[in-house]
């Protein structure tokens, strides 16, 4: 055993992803994963860098571990604030002595060896034809698979900083990820998510999202397809039409919006409008009947006018999502948003105001739908224990929470519940029995 490496996971399922192809890479190596930082040989914080709250938080962790780690403990960073800070991260943490970026974790191994000799290094050079396609990864979840097929981001809205991050827009390829998909179903999962910053234009040089849905979905025992992030202009009447004819892909899609107002979309540079977004829920509601959505909103982006915000609103009501996540606009360096003058800046008791407004929209509407579920049926699989005692926590194909009665061995195993009881958030579910085959006389 070369030693014990605990690894933290920020941000999005990429990153979780990620997590998982470093972990099992490092296994391969003769790592094993400790459980808690105060005994591992390696820490590693794999990072997140989309607000500034998100680096914040790893700063303040990073002053914590100091109190906690070994002497002898290598710290890492990696993901995309040690892609963004780069040498300046070696520089503000005296601590860390590896910085390595999104596409860097091939050279994790080697550079590891480094560090503990002593050095302190930095890798944070892209590569473009990265996918980690022979690292095996180390899975957390034993009930659903991240499968990553898409890594970078080719769209350049103007407050992100992920192209920054992560690079240009690449694929797998389709067969590559087809195996994985089938070695998961062979260790016992039935569920997997497709991971992609823009997922839905997923493009390998010679099939699109939709093949990659139809084949995905049909390999022997997958239960449940979902993916994450698609962009609204990339769902083609192909994509509408394989998510709606292959039974295996959820009915459930999360649609990130950003803003209700054209006039600010287009200085996000999200090539949408309004109308095109809410047509493009009205395409997919269409499509795939009980469709579940959720989204993603921005508010205080800089211009953003109270007229603007209010067509976020009506936006956000006039689509009625399960449910949304809401931030206020983080300034990232380097980004154009940053450019813009000083005087479009929202004032932060402006933007607070909005977001508690409109966090208070999103709940009544989540609830209000949530409460018409109330008495229907659906068949939810089990992925863990809920925090709250002798419960476990379900989760229905389009995306609800569900928390019902039962023991550990339900885990992974897929019931049939109907609904009785909303917080407004999520239900609580009573089990209908199976119904057994009556014996022949
Ligand atoms: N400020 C606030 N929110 C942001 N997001 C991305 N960049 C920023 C930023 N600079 C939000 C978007 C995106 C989600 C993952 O994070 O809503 O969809
Ligand atoms: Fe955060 Fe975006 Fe990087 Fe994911 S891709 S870790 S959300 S900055």
């Amino acid at each position: 055993m070369k030693g014990l490496v605990y690894v933290e996971t920020y941000g999005c399922q990429m990153n979780v992803s990620d997590s998982e192809l470093m972990l099992g890479r490092l296994a391969a190596d003769g790592y094993v994963e400790a459980d808690s930082p105060a005994d591992a040989d390696v820490i590693l914080l794999n990072t997140c860098a989309i607000r500034d709250h998100a680096e914040q938080r790893v700063l303040g962790r990073l002053g914590e571990l100091k109190g906690l780690m070994k002497a002898t403990a290598v710290v890492g960073v990696t993901g995309c604030m040690a892609q963004r800070m780069g040498p300046a991260l070696l520089e503000r943490a005296r601590h860390v002595s590896l910085v390595i970026g999104p596409d860097g974790y091939r050279a994790l191994p080697a550079l590891l060896e480094r560090a503990r000799a002593g050095e302190r290094a930095i890798e944070t050079s892209f590569d473009l034809e990265e996918h980690y396609e022979d690292f095996t990864p180390r899975r957390f979840d034993r009930v659903k698979a991240w499968i990553p097929v898409q890594r970078g981001c080719d769209y350049r809205c103007t407050y992100c900083i992920v192209p920054m991050t992560r690079g240009a827009e690449r694929s797998r390829q389709l067969p590559d990820v087809v195996r994985e998909v089938e070695g998961v179903v062979a260790e016992g999962i039935s569920e997997v998510v497709l991971l992609g910053q823009t997922v839905n234009s997923y493009h390998d040089g010679v099939a699109g999202f939709a093949d990659l849905l139809r084949a995905v979905g049909q390999v022997p025992g997958v239960r449940r397809v979902r993916f994450t992030s698609p962009h609204p202009n990339d769902f083609s009447d192909e994509v509408v039409a394989a998510m709606a004819e292959v039974p295996t892909v959820c009915e459930h899609v999360h649609l990130p919006m950003q803003s209700g107002s054209t006039r600010v979309l287009r200085r996000m540079l999200r090539r949408y409008t309004r109308e095109g977004y809410l047509e493009c829920v009205q395409r997919l509601r269409d499509a795939i009947p009980g469709l579940c959505l959720t989204t993603d909103v921005i508010v205080g982006f800089p211009g953003e006018t109270g007229e603007d915000f209010e067509e976020t609103l009506s936006a956000v009501e006039a689509v009625g999502f399960d449910d949304a996540f809401t931030f206020k606009f983080s300034p990232r360096e380097g980004t154009p948003a940053t450019r813009m003058p000083e005087s479009d800046t929202v004032p932060d008791e402006v933007a607070t105001e909005r977001l508690e407004r409109l966090i208070a929209l999103v709940r009544a509407g989540a609830r209000a739908r949530n409460l018409g579920l109330l008495g229907q049926r659906r068949e939810v699989l089990v992925e863990r224990t809920a925090r709250r005692g002798d419960l476990l926590q379900a989760r229905t194909r389009d995306f609800k929470t569900v928390l019902v009665p039962g023991d550990e061995s339900l885990i992974g195993k897929y019931l049939h519940v109907e609904l009785t009881g909303t917080t407004g958030s999520t239900f609580t579910g009573a089990v209908i029995p199976e119904r057994k085959a009556l014996p022949v006389a």
